[in-house]
């Protein structure tokens, strides 16, 4: 039944963090691979260094909100390896939430130039202890950019797989899978709900 939804608190967290990760991916790859005005780079590394530790404290407050909170039940028609793909996938999904802003973090605090993160350009935020006070940081900051990197695209594989695996339950097989995590459409008629269920494959 439709009644099996996720809570408002994580229907907003899955969504303000779907919108941040799509803007940091952009200003990523526009930062590293166009040629900007030195000002322009600037602004732009600090507003993804901004978005990034804000993503990093949602998936926080992300993974407490899920451990206090059921989330609805899969689809009883949906078959074993389905359901294992889907967990796996979700586990995945948790892991670079916390892991790629976390090789961000310690990428800009082993920086060689050292430059400081101010979010949103009001509060400052520290570098980690020990990366910053490394003797030989280069090496070291090259192999945080390379991680950084190709976590940034595992990351977007994996949310594109996500996505793609809504739409089919969407258009394809026709549940509820995608509507649980949608804002419920306000009612404009005073006509009572029609409950759908989500096994609708077997009725269609
Ligand atoms: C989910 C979170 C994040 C995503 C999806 C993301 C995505 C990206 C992408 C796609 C790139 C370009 C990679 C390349 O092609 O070389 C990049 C670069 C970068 N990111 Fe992130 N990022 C995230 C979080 C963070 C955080 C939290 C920080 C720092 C606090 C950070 C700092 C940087 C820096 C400094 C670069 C430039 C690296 C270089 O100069 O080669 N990122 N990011």
């Amino acid at each position: 039944m439709v009644t099996h939804r996720y809570t408002v608190v994580a229907i907003i967290l899955h969504w303000v963090m779907a919108i941040g990760i799509g803007l940091l991916a952009v200003m990523g790859l526009v930062m590293t691979h166009l040629k900007l005005d030195p000002m322009r780079l600037f602004q732009l590394y600090q507003l993804h260094k901004s978005i990034g530790v804000t993503v990093l404290l949602a998936a926080v407050v992300r993974l407490a909100w899920r451990l206090a909170h059921r989330p609805p039940e899969l689809p009883e028609s949906m078959p074993p390896l389905e359901r294992a793909a889907a967990s796996t996938g979700h586990l995945l999904l948790y892991g670079f939430l916390f892991g790629l802003p976390l090789t961000g973090w310690a990428l800009v605090s082993v920086s060689v130039i050292a430059i400081p993160t101010v979010i949103f350009g009001v509060i400052p935020w520290p570098h980690l202890p020990v990366l910053s006070t490394l003797a030989d940081k280069a090496p070291v900051e090259a192999v945080f950019k390379q991680v950084h990197a190709f976590g940034a695209y595992a990351l977007l594989a994996l949310v594109g797989g996500h996505a793609a695996a809504a739409l089919r339950h969407h258009f394809i097989i026709r549940d509820d899978v995608l509507l649980r995590m949608l804002p419920r459409r306000r009612r404009t008629t005073g006509v009572q709900p029609v409950e759908v269920n989500q096994n609708v494959r077997s009725i269609s």
